[in-house]
């Protein structure tokens, strides 16, 4: 097996996102067991033969955090034990994002330790999407292809929405509402809200004209989909005709399915960075990144631009 082959392995995070981009590469995913000793330690094996192969590892660190973390630092470095050519983490969602800065006394920036981590065990490259922010690109000293699901996500949006209006609902996803209002040819608006504490909201006021319109609120991720449903609730006190949502990362945590499906929005579309939880309620949809990630890979595969192919 040479470089010139492509290797796609994975662990227990989402194989059916590996399969489907397997799939669009025309490769079978490598056959490896990614299992459990007796004391919870992660037990690797890659069965197949993995020698100077361009490997690219489908691994979102995804909940369980911890457990999908320590499986892809595993398999890369079982990848690099078994001479991998090249060895490419494609982490379609990369948790530990949210702590990218000290802003207080006395707390970790987890997103660096996880890049440090991510590089120490022996990845060459990255390849993901939406990071939460941007500059977490900066945290690794190896190559890091950075891609946005918009385009995944816009063209569903194109069809659904009458006079739109792309909804930010906080300061920090103001680009990414810039971007999609661009590619639909609309407005901006932003909710202006102060977190008092990780699970703490002080809401404020809405920044923009929303009244009659129908408003798509855009964000990185929905965890317990508190952000979210306070936003989808200010959008509609201030007129809004129709509200849907549009995120990258579904990570649902705890309730979120329920409180989003409460919450009256008249559409929610997430992508499969993250396997969404079955059944899915009605009204909401997933798109697939697996076409984005395999026209990434080939083009990493290939030494081609990646960012020629996609913008934000
Ligand atoms: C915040 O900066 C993020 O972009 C999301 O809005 C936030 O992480 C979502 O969290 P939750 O769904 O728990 O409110």
């Amino acid at each position: 097996m040479t470089r010139d082959q492509i290797s796609i392995l994975h662990g227990n995070a989402h194989p059916k996102l590996a399969q489907a981009i397997a799939e669009g590469l025309g490769v079978e995913t490598k056959r490896a067991t990614v299992g459990r000793f007796p004391d919870g330690e992660i037990d690797v094996k890659v069965l197949d033969d993995l020698r100077g192969s361009d490997v690219f590892i489908v691994q979102p660190t995804s909940p369980p955090v911890n457990d999908h973390l320590m499986e892809l630092l595993l398999l890369i470095d079982t990848c690099v034990r078994a001479s991998a050519g090249r060895i490419t983490a494609v982490i379609p969602y990369y948790g530990y994002a949210r702590k990218d800065r000290k802003d207080e006394g006395r707390v970790p920036i987890s997103a660096k330790l996880a890049a440090n981590m991510i590089s120490t065990a022996g990845a060459d490259r990255v390849l993901t999407i939406d990071l939460h922010a941007a500059q977490i690109q900066g945290f690794f000293d190896i190559p890091v292809d950075h891609l946005y699901a918009k385009s995944v996500l816009v063209d569903h949006f194109a069809k659904a929405l009458e006079e739109p209006v792309i909804v930010a609902p906080d300061m920090g996803g103001l680009k990414r509402a810039r971007a999609y209002a661009e590619t639909l040819g609309s407005q901006v608006a932003i909710i202006d809200k102060r977190r008092l504490a990780a699970d703490k909201v002080d809401w404020e006021h809405m920044i923009g004209e929303v009244e009659g319109k129908d408003a798509l609120l855009v964000d990185d991720m929905i965890t317990t989909g508190g952000s979210m449903v306070q936003a989808i609730r200010i959008v509609r006190e201030h007129g809004a005709r129709k509200i849907f949502v549009g995120v990258t990362h579904g990570v649902f945590c705890k309730d979120a399915v329920q409180k989003l499906e409460a919450s009256g929005a008249d559409g929610v579309v997430v992508t499969d960075t993250v396997p969404y939880p079955a059944p899915f309620p009605e009204r909401f949809h997933s798109r697939s990144v697996a076409p984005l990630l395999a026209r990434a890979i080939d083009a990493i595969h290939h030494s081609k631009s990646v960012s020629a192919l996609f913008e934000d």
